[in-house]
């Protein structure tokens, strides 16, 4: 679309880093603080994504969690050509420093152009220097402002929730000095499969981010090889939502099959027209298959 149709979305965030440096327990800080408009009574759901809001510059402002094990579900999704991530948060425990799942999960971010913002983590262990870490990334292109470089090191603990606003606050800096983050939300929408399974009730549940454009509850879409109408949404606090606006993640009801993380998804004009590009993706699916195992 044209440029003059673009408006600032929100930063789409995964946590990365070591086994047990704290990953889970960070987003679940940010979560419990800073939750979008959570209803009285509302029960969360682990959804695989969620927006928090906080204040920056006096401004209100979104940030998008991608809350699945991070790191798998970033390469499966870069292996597959989806790019969800706008910012990774490097989580690095400040007890046992740089390990090496974090110069792994390092290593996949830059491959992929991503801007780190490294979150110290444990500042509240004994042993805890994170000096050190800063240090120890330096060898890695990550150099803390302090050492005379321009990534953004906070010190967290998220045992104890502390720094957790000024992670989110880092996370909004990197992504306005860094990252030029618009989106057209006037066209129909487009975007990713996040994670997907089964429901006995519901039927296929996926959980997707809109990267461009709006999704609306009645419109007809196809991701990967699954289609439908969109039967109804929910938000990460399980409340239904009409519509979701770019950088938005929702759950679907109302698929035929159940999706792959990193599966695209559009919307197209009806559902004889979804079927028809759902079953060509598919029959593609299967020659390529087909042509790999060497028949
Ligand atoms: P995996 O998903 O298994 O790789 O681990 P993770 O990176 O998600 O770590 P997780 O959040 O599960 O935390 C690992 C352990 O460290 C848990 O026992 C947490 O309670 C503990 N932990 C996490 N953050 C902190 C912290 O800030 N301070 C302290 N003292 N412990 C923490
Ligand atoms: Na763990
Ligand atoms: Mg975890």
């Amino acid at each position: 679309g044209d440029d003059a149709d673009l408006v600032p979305r929100p930063p789409v965030v995964t946590v990365m880093g070591h086994v047990d440096h704290g990953k889970t327990k960070t987003l679940d800080a940010i979560r419990n603080t800073n939750v979008v408009a959570r209803e009285a009574g509302g029960i969360t759901q682990h959804i695989g994504a969620y927006q928090v809001a906080t204040t920056h510059e006096g401004e209100e402002r979104k940030i998008t969690f991608i809350d699945t094990p991070g790191h798998e579900a970033f390469t499966a999704m870069r292996a597959r050509g989806a790019q969800a991530t706008d910012i990774a948060v490097l989580v690095v425990a400040a007890d046992d420093g740089v390990k090496p799942q974090t110069i792994e999960a390092l290593n996949h971010a830059q491959a992929a152009n991503v801007p780190i913002v490294v979150a110290v983590n444990k500042v509240d262990k004994e042993g805890a220097d994170p000096t050190k870490v800063r240090a120890q990334l330096t060898e890695y292109g990550l150099v803390a402002e302090e050492f005379g470089g321009s990534t953004m090191f906070v010190d967290i603990s998220a045992k104890q929730g502390l720094g957790i606003d000024s992670l989110l606050e880092a996370i909004l800096l990197t992504a306005d000095a860094e990252l030029d983050l618009r989106a057209n939300p006037d066209m129909d929408a487009q975007g990713l499969a996040i994670e997907a399974h089964l429901d006995k009730g519901r039927g296929p549940v996926a959980t997707v981010l809109v990267q461009r454009g709006t999704l609306r509850v009645g419109d007809s879409i196809v991701c990967g090889e699954a289609y439908g109408r969109v039967r109804a949404m929910l938000d990460d606090n399980g409340d239904t939502v009409e519509e979701a606006d770019p950088s938005r993640p929702v759950r679907v009801l109302g698929l035929t099959a159940v999706p792959r993380a990193g599966d695209n998804f559009l919307v197209v004009t009806d559902d004889r027209m979804a079927r028809q590009i759902a079953q060509e993706r598919a029959a593609r699916q299967r020659i390529a298959e087909m042509a790999k195992a060497g028949r």
